[in-house]
């Protein structure tokens, strides 16, 4: 189980691992760290391929750097908290490296620009998420001493064709974002200002990526998309085709082709929406072994007076009937959710529907936070924040607790079951030990032999689940699937 309370996964993923091939005689060298969702780890990876075509090599840490950028997230005051005392920490660099530049990139920097160039001496460059194309000019002003901004928002760009630098790479899975952006203004998410509006990436690119990562050797590829419900390519959002010469491609579609790339290539996607998840995207789920069997479908609330403010476009019922059909489509799918508690004017009654409908959809895993105000944002100009921050806390609690319940009875389900597991790498607690993920994405530890074979990361195994955690399952492996270890 995963509980997240006040910051989204990957809230700080150290990247910088170099895995593909770069010219020879460079000098440069970059550290991007990454902050907030999947989307910007997936950004950095663009940043590190748009750097590498300009001399820079990525680094493991900022000590051996030239350049250090922070990849930015400003979901909740905290997360932007984090960042702050990150830059600050800049200057103890800096005064043992005079030429070290440092840079901020994603949605800090767009939102909070000026302070940024007024206030934090330390920062040289700022760069919002669709200006990436130029950071080479703006590095070049950089060298002349100057400081460089560029947050400019777009409406069309994708970086479509920029093939990503694969960055902190465990050779098995990546990344693959196929939409920017999003345009459902969501009352308290600030993501509209800080990303602009959705825009989606041309379906054939995405395929490329995908048939070039298993080349490689990669067995999984994430979707990325804000709302990968509203992916739609060839159609404006009004439904009016755009070249008529072109099929239309919408997400189901899209899923369609990618997982029709390869058998051996594992397809999962982030982030659904209750709204907008249809039964055809379903009906491909449920078709195709490949597509895994997990949907994160946050509901943010389950009191429909409270979606009614957050602007969620569904109440309750519509959201219940939402995974009525995900359990009707893959009777086996793993849903998981995202939770605030304590949004504005949440009574205790509403509340109490939130933990109600968590105690029937029985989530296999949840994220969960406190509301944090975030300027600009429909709730801050129309609501006041007006819960408490003890009962915030409470809330939370309360929220936390049901979740750990039900995410212990779902992995105690597993026991018994076999499950198809895909290897990605060694152990933390033992080296003779391998971890990987089943198709409804829980953790499963495996032996690293079985009959005098030694697994390797790629390989898919077959498992009998013997025993459960709350946050992992433990396997018996039964057979191999398939022996071809990744880069062999
Ligand atoms: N306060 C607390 N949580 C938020 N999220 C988005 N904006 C806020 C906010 N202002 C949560 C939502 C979203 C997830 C990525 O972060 O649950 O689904
Ligand atoms: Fe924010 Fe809502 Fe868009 Fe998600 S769907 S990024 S919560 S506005």
């Amino acid at each position: 189980m995963k509980i997240e309370q006040s910051l989204p996964p990957c809230q700080h993923s150290a990247l910088g691992y170099l895995c593909g091939p770069f010219p020879k005689g460079l000098s440069k060298r970059v550290y991007i760290e990454s902050y907030g969702c999947q989307m910007n780890v997936s950004d950095s990876e663009v940043v590190a391929s748009i750097l590498a075509k300009d001399g820079y090599t990525p680094v493991k840490s900022a000590e051996e750097a030239d350049l250090v950028l922070l990849n930015t997230c400003s979901i909740r005051e905290k997360a932007e908290y984090t960042v702050m005392q990150r830059i600050n920490e800049m200057n103890n660099l800096k005064a043992s490296n005079k030429e070290l530049k440092v840079g901020v990139l994603g949605c800090m920097a767009e939102r909070m620009r000026e302070d940024l160039l007024e206030k934090k001496k330390v920062v040289d460059l700022v760069v919002g998420p669709d200006a990436y194309r130029t950071l080479p000019e703006l590095l070049e002003k950089v060298g002349t001493g100057q400081k460089a901004v560029n947050v400019l928002l777009s409406r069309e760009e994708t970086y479509s064709e920029i093939e990503p630098v694969r960055l902190d790479t465990n050779g098995v899975s990546a990344f693959v974002t196929i939409m920017r952006g999003c345009d459902n203004m969501c009352a308290f998410c600030v993501v509209p200002f800080t990303r602009g509006r959705e825009r989606s990436r041309d379906p054939h690119t995405i395929v490329d990526e995908c048939r070039k990562l298993v080349a490689q050797g990669y067995r999984e590829v994430t979707l990325l998309g804000q709302n990968v419900d509203s992916y739609r390519w060839n159609i404006d959002s009004r439904g009016n085709v755009k070249d008529p010469d072109l099929p239309v491609t919408d997400f189901a579609d899209l899923l369609d082709m990618v997982a029709r790339v390869s058998p051996l290539l594992r397809v999962r996607y982030s982030t659904s929406h209750p709204k907008d998840m249809t039964d055809k995207v379903l009906a491909v789920m449920a078709r195709y072994d490949n597509i895994c069997k997990y949907i994160h479908l946050p509901v943010q609330s389950g009191s429909s007076q409270v979606l009614h403010r957050m602007n969620r476009g569904y109440d309750r019922a519509w959201y219940l009937e939402r995974i009525a059909s995900i359990r009707k489509h893959m009777p086996d799918c793993a849903i998981s959710t995202d939770i605030i508690a304590g949004f504005c004017g949440e009574t205790e009654e509403e509340h109490r529907e939130t933990l109600t409908l968590m105690e029937s959809v029985a989530y296999d895993m949840a994220f969960m936070f406190k509301y944090s105000e975030r300027p600009k944002t429909l709730a801050a100009r129309k609501y006041p924040d007006d819960v408490p921050e003890e009962v915030k806390g409470r809330r939370l609690q309360e929220i936390i607790d049901v979740q750990k319940r039900s995410s212990s009875a779902r992995m105690l389900g597993y026991i018994g079951q076999v499950h198809e597991v895909l290897v990605e790498g060694v152990s933390k607690r033992s080296a003779e030990h391998l971890y990987g993920r089943n198709t409804q994405n829980a953790v499963v530890i495996l032996s690293r032999w079985w009959n005098g074979t030694e697994l390797k990361p790629g390989m898919f195994v077959t498992t009998e689940i013997t025993n459960a955690t709350a946050g992992s399952l433990q396997g018996r492996i039964i057979g191999i699937m398939n022996e071809q270890p990744v880069n062999a």
